[in-house]
């Protein structure tokens, strides 16, 4: 595990404004097999720290100017991996207290001797190589962590986009108009105050609004003329069917797909479908759903119309407010839709699809 230290000789660095000090303990160092710099003073050592990476310093706690304490708390917050033994004189031990609780690895009382010097340094190199070792390993697990996270994040939505891709087999939706209701809802859901995880939700979960569309026959789904009030409500089974393909999962995004699904229809009070639920008994998710899903079918060209001119749009959808939709969502809607007519441009210059 010790792969830092063991691969090579450890460099330490002696601190002491005592020259006789300070070449005593490069000498017991270097006998002891360390590679050993000496700095007289704090002003030295830092530019020595600069320069070179050093494992460990002792640093003795009184020199002219700087404080070996001042010191002591420059290094660690510079260079938390570089350890540090105080030196102190006599009487020094409440400083040298001080010096443990801002992160000496430990002390020497001097005069010291060498045994016991060599003893401290290979203790204090022990620890911190295992303070090293241990923060590289959390590193190495958080970072694995995270690119699995992804991992699965990406796999979920892959499968979300390839079951919407399936369903447009069976729908006369383009994969525009589903990945536009995912982004437009996202920017709706963010503007009613809603958190950027739970916009990202509808931004996935809003495309499946139409998934019950799969179990509609075809002659009902393709047919060219008016349907007659037994097809409407076999199309309007849509939403059941589709709620019934999202239930019962323990999944955020499903589950509020499932809610979109089952509730896009409904009217703001309670003339729509499947359930006749009005004002705030539908859920919100369906509710920006209802008001995206209308705006974007009449804003772009269907096989059976072309495209309605953007004002008109917007006078059908304020027509619509506080019957077919929530008045208070609707009026935020109205606020982005200069934004959202700009991404429609954009769009139209070169845009990316997500279900192409
Ligand atoms: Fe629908
Ligand atoms: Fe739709």
């Amino acid at each position: 595990m010790n792969t830092v230290i063991e691969q090579r000789q450890a460099r330490l660095l002696a601190v002491d404004d005592d020259a006789h000090v300070r070449n005593l303990l490069s000498r017991w160092l270097t006998d002891a097999g360390y590679l050993c710099d000496r700095a007289a003073n704090a002003q030295d050592a830092w530019s020595q720290l600069h320069q070179g990476e050093f494992d460990l310093i002792t640093l003795d706690i009184r020199m002219p100017g700087c404080s070996g304490i001042e010191l002591l708390k420059q290094i660690k917050q510079e260079y938390p991996d570089v350890a540090v033994v105080m030196l102190t004189g006599e009487g020094d031990t409440a400083v040298a207290i001080d010096a443990l609780t801002s992160g000496a690895h430990g002390y020497l009382q001097k005069p010291t001797e060498k045994a016991e010097l060599i003893s401290q340094i290979r203790k204090a190199l022990e620890h911190r190589q295992i303070v090293i070792t241990n923060r590289m390993y959390t590193e190495a697990l958080a970072e694995r962590v995270r690119i699995q996270t992804a991992e699965i994040v990406s796999a979920h939505d892959e499968t979300i986009h390839r079951l919407i891709r399936a369903s447009l087999y069976r729908d006369e939706e383009t994969g525009d108009h589903v990945r536009r209701t995912g982004e437009y809802s996202e920017i709706l859901a963010l503007r009613a105050g809603w958190s950027p995880e739970n916009a990202k939700l509808i931004r996935l979960a809003a495309p499946l609004h139409d998934i019950g569309k799969i179990g509609i026959p075809d002659a009902i789904l393709r047919k060219p003329g008016k349907l007659d009030a037994q097809e409407i409500s076999q199309m309007q089974a849509h939403a059941i069917l589709g709620a019934h393909m999202l239930s019962d999962s323990s999944l955020p995004m499903l589950q509020m797909a499932h809610e979109i699904a089952l509730h896009h229809h409904e009217h703001w009070d309670g003339s729509g479908y499947p359930h006749g639920l009005a004002g705030h008994a539908i859920p919100e998710a369906a509710r920006i759903v209802a008001i995206i899903d209308v705006f974007d079918a009449l804003s772009h060209d269907r096989i059976y119309r072309p495209a309605l001119p953007a004002k008109l749009v917007e006078a059908t959808l304020k027509n619509g407010r506080g019957s077919h939709f929530d008045p208070v969502l609707l009026d935020a809607f109205l606020s982005i839709l200069p934004a959202i007519r700009a991404m429609e441009d954009s769009n139209l210059n070169g845009g990316n699809g997500l279900v192409r």
